[in-house]
């Protein structure tokens, strides 16, 4: 059968919000106190990435992976969820990236389902506050998927949730990880940010503002056909 675009599939952290930003200074805070030294570009690797993974991740970076017992593990990462939750109190429907909303109102004209495939324990509280929660017919519960990124688990579940096949669904996502979910899943990818680290997307849109719905159909029927 000849895909048809039925379904977007979002990513949160950095698509819809820059929560992205958040991680990255909670991280930093955390490393900061560890005597890890962290930088934006090492944070790059750590999107779309669950927390645990990523605590992992810069215990190897800074040559401490065998230094803490798994408790003290789950405390750090505590630590560091905490420091996330105090940053995203305040964000309101202000914060909604540029472009976004428009792109939302295209996709509800044209009758195209809405998923939401974020890793993050914290997507539901994001996009409350944003209150575009009522916006998505499917928000996959990142606390019953087993793989993150860059396996295709959860946007699968979210295609599955939705009653779409994956074909018919494009993925939207600012993560190297998550365009390799994306891919995997075998959606068509759009990604957002740096055309170097997101080569495996169908298409790059550098921010979200320049994000336009009929260049993306175009592009999704052209790679079909
Ligand atoms: C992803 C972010 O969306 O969620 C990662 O890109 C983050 O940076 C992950 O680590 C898990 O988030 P949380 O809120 O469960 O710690
Ligand atoms: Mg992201």
């Amino acid at each position: 059968m000849v895909p048809q675009l039925k379904a977007v599939i979002f990513d949160l952290d950095g698509v819809i919000t820059d929560t992205a930003e958040y991680h990255y200074r909670a991280w930093e805070a955390l490393s900061k106190e560890l005597g890890i030294p962290f930088t934006k570009g090492f944070n790059e690797e750590l999107k779309g990435i669950s927390r645990m993974e990523s605590l992992e991740k810069i215990l190897v970076l800074g040559g401490k992976q065998n230094d803490f017992t798994t408790d003290e593990k789950t405390l750090l990462a505590d630590r560091k969820n905490d420091y996330y939750r105090r940053l995203i109190e305040t964000i309101t429907p202000q914060d909604i990236l540029p472009g976004i909303k428009e792109f939302i109102f295209d996709l509800k004209q044209n009758g195209i389902k809405m998923g939401l495939a974020s890793v993050s324990k914290n997507a539901f509280t994001v996009i409350s506050r944003l209150e575009l929660a009522g916006e998505f017919d499917v928000i996959v519960d990142a606390a019953l998927i087993q793989k993150g990124k860059p396996d295709p688990e959860i946007f699968l579940r979210a295609a599955e949730q939705l009653s779409v096949v994956p074909a018919d669904c494009i993925g939207i996502e600012d993560a190297e990880a998550g365009i390799t979910a994306i891919k995997a899943a075998g959606m068509f990818a759009v990604g957002i940010g740096n055309v170097e680290r997101l080569v495996q997307a169908d298409l790059i849109y550098h921010s979200t503002e320049e994000i336009q719905f009929d260049e993306i159909r175009a592009a999704f029927y052209s790679a079909k056909s």
